[in-house]
């Protein structure tokens, strides 16, 4: 069972700027809360409550305000900062201290999924006995991600990063499943001709081992990027649209805490208070 999660909320954010150049992006909002709260929650709905945090320079007090330690959601959150933003495989490098000998989760901090069953399949990955777990879905532009073939008994047959030419529509989504030796892999990686340690690149090292699986996420379920500021505000719109029509809220932290017993009503009291007066305060006066 992986129980160690690491949320990659650094980046320079330029395709975001100037609304990046003081804020970090994960902390701008997706509607009603600010980005972070959403990759978070999927940590969270499988069942992962050791959260590594790695943030850009300097931006650790900006999460501290808003997560503090994870307390007000019944979990442990430890940040980090990455100095410059060297690829995704450097999470596990900075990371080693946090991840020990345990398997680890990692997702991006611009990542939003949402859909029926989904908390199922986060709890299915998690509990990866070795190897590493990925997660595809279609989309109408792989070549703005990392593409992968995967074939019906879930063997991923090929991947490659933004490729010109596509060999499916399968993007390969910003979460993902490793056993321990995800450190030396990463360790091992080169920089590529962008001078990043590449994700695909740590990705193939497991399909080399015949230790690489990739899931389905399903038709019913949206996986969307929060990239650029379109993104931006059509994820807001999406999860706009849900919020009002169902009056449910979407990654409310408090909510999945509460209802997997990590925190009691007294500790939902403290949030309430600490939120002040707001909609989403009202909305956890409603679960008490
Ligand atoms: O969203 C899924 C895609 O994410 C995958 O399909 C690709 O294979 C993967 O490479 C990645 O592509 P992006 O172009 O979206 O990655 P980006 O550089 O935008 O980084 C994603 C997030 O990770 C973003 O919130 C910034 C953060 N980040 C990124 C890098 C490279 C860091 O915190 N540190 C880093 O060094």
């Amino acid at each position: 069972m992986i129980k160690k999660g690491i949320i990659l909320a650094g980046g320079y954010g330029t395709r975001m700027s100037p609304l990046t150049k003081a804020i970090n992006k994960q902390l701008l909002p997706i509607y009603d809360k600010p980005l972070i709260y959403y990759p978070l929650s999927v940590l969270m709905l499988a069942g992962i409550k050791n959260v590594l945090i790695i943030v850009n320079k300097g931006y650790v007090n900006q999460f501290r305000k808003i997560l503090s330690n994870g307390e007000r959601f019944g979990i442990k959150i430890k940040y980090l900062e990455q100095a410059k933003p060297r690829g995704l495989p450097d999470a596990f490098i900075l990371g080693e201290k946090f991840i020990g000998k345990d398997k680890v989760a990692l997702i991006l901090g611009d990542n939003f999924f949402y859909g029926q069953s989904l908390t199922a399949k986060f709890k299915k990955c998690a509990k990866l006995n070795s190897g590493c777990k990925i997660l595809v879905h279609p989309v109408s532009k792989p070549e703005l991600y990392g593409v992968a073939e995967v074939n019906n008994k879930n063997k991923v047959l090929s991947l490659k990063e933004k490729p010109k030419k596509t060999k499916s529509n399968l993007a390969v989504t910003g979460l993902y499943f490793f056993d321990n030796k995800v450190i030396d892999f990463s360790k091992s990686l080169k920089p590529s001709k962008r001078k990043e340690l590449e994700i695909i690149d740590l990705l193939n090292k497991y399909k080399n081992i015949k230790k690489l699986s990739g899931e389905f996420l399903g038709r019913g379920a949206a996986w969307l990027d929060t990239g650029s500021i379109d993104d931006f505000y059509n994820t807001s719109a999406f999860v706009s649209a849900l919020e009002n029509r169902q009056g449910l809220k979407i990654a409310c932290l408090e909510e999945i805490a509460l209802n997997y017993k990590w925190i009691d009503k007294k500790k939902l009291k403290t949030a309430i208070k600490f939120y002040g007066n707001c909609s989403y305060s009202n909305y956890l006066k409603k679960l008490i």
